[in-house]
């Protein structure tokens, strides 16, 4: 099994859902070991049962310090236990947006609705206000939208009769225990999974204009000018030639810029076997917060290169307003 992903879980109160990561993460198969448990609140009753469980803790409260600041030190914390992942579990502060951001892809949190319904607070009073049929839960990436990140995962919860915002509360929290370590995993392992690599690289590839698929090699290729004279922009391998990359292969503007590229970020970039010969050079895919939108943009210039003038002159036209 590949090693563990490390994660960090920040909460505010009980943290009955940093329990459940902490049991799940304790089977065999799990992906995900908690490395830390850090709180805003020195009283957060999930923290002595972190402790319990020898895992790190963390508490600063908040009181007298800007956000900016109490942020930097959760994040000092963070990057000290190793963590390569936040997780929210009932952290109940807004993050600023420099922290957000340089978390972006790496940070997790949990909202008691199903979003994008009743973003915010009192969700289950709402729910229950609104005549809903159901409550529930939802697992989301976090960016500076509050509670409007991408959804990763959900469980609706039926609301009862006689219902109060109290009793939806227990009961989403049940299934909550269930979703959370669950989304983890499968958010963790997103990363190495080829299938998952492939299915972003093509959706990237053939929103160009005029592109196809086309093996090459045993490996997924991308081209564009049509069926018969159709050139190569991007090659998707998946740890050829002994590489232990997952890795999107583009055309570069030749070996200068292959080399130095490689040597300024060599956890970016490789120089592939074969293809590398004639500067084309690897994004390595298979690590945590891989920037898609510099993916996106590599393949934009690659087929650039390759696409017939009939269809790049129009793309030059439109870049010159
Ligand atoms: C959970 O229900 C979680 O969804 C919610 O706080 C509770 C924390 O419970 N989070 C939010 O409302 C975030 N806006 P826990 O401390 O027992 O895990």
């Amino acid at each position: 099994m590949a090693e563990k992903a490390r994660i960090a879980v920040l909460i505010s109160g009980a943290g009955t859902n940093m329990a459940a990561l902490v049991y799940a993460s304790r089977m065999a198969d799990s992906p995900y070991e908690v490395a830390l448990v850090a709180s805003n609140n020195p009283d957060a009753a999930g923290l002595a049962l972190a402790q319990a469980e020898g895992i790190a803790t963390f508490a600063l409260p908040h009181k007298g310090m800007t956000r900016e600041a109490h942020d930097a030190a959760m994040e000092a914390a963070v990057i000290e236990a190793g963590a390569e992942y936040i997780v929210l579990a009932g952290y109940m502060r807004i993050l600023s947006d420099a922290f957000v951001a340089r978390w972006e892809g790496r940070m997790l949190n949990i909202h008691p609705s199903l979003l994008p319904l009743y973003k915010g607070l009192d969700t289950h009073a709402r729910a229950i206000a609104a005549g809903d049929s159901h409550g529930g839960t939802s697992v989301h990436l976090v960016t500076p939208e509050l509670d409007g990140g991408e959804v990763l995962a959900q469980i609706a919860v039926p609301i009862t009769p006689d219902e109060t915002p109290a009793s939806l509360a227990e009961r989403v929290k049940l299934a909550e225990h269930q979703l959370y370590p669950r989304a983890v995993a499968d958010y963790v392992s997103r990363w190495r999974d080829p299938a998952a690599l492939l299915a972003r690289v093509r959706a990237l590839a053939l929103a160009l204009p005029e592109t196809d698929e086309r093996e090459s090699h045993g490996s997924p290729g991308f081209r564009v000018g049509g069926e018969k004279s159709g050139k190569y922009f991007a090659y998707f391998a998946d740890q050829h030639h002994g590489s232990p990359h997952i890795a999107c292969l583009v055309r570069t503007g030749g070996m200068d810029e292959l080399l130095s590229l490689v040597e300024g970020q060599p956890e970016v970039y490789f120089k592939p076997a074969y293809y590398g010969a004639s500067g084309w050079v690897g994004i390595i895919l298979n690590r945590p917060g891989v920037d898609w939108d510099a993916v996106g943009e590599w393949l934009e210039r690659s087929w650039r290169g390759a696409a017939p003038k009939r269809l790049t002159r129009l793309m030059d036209v439109a870049d010159a307003f």
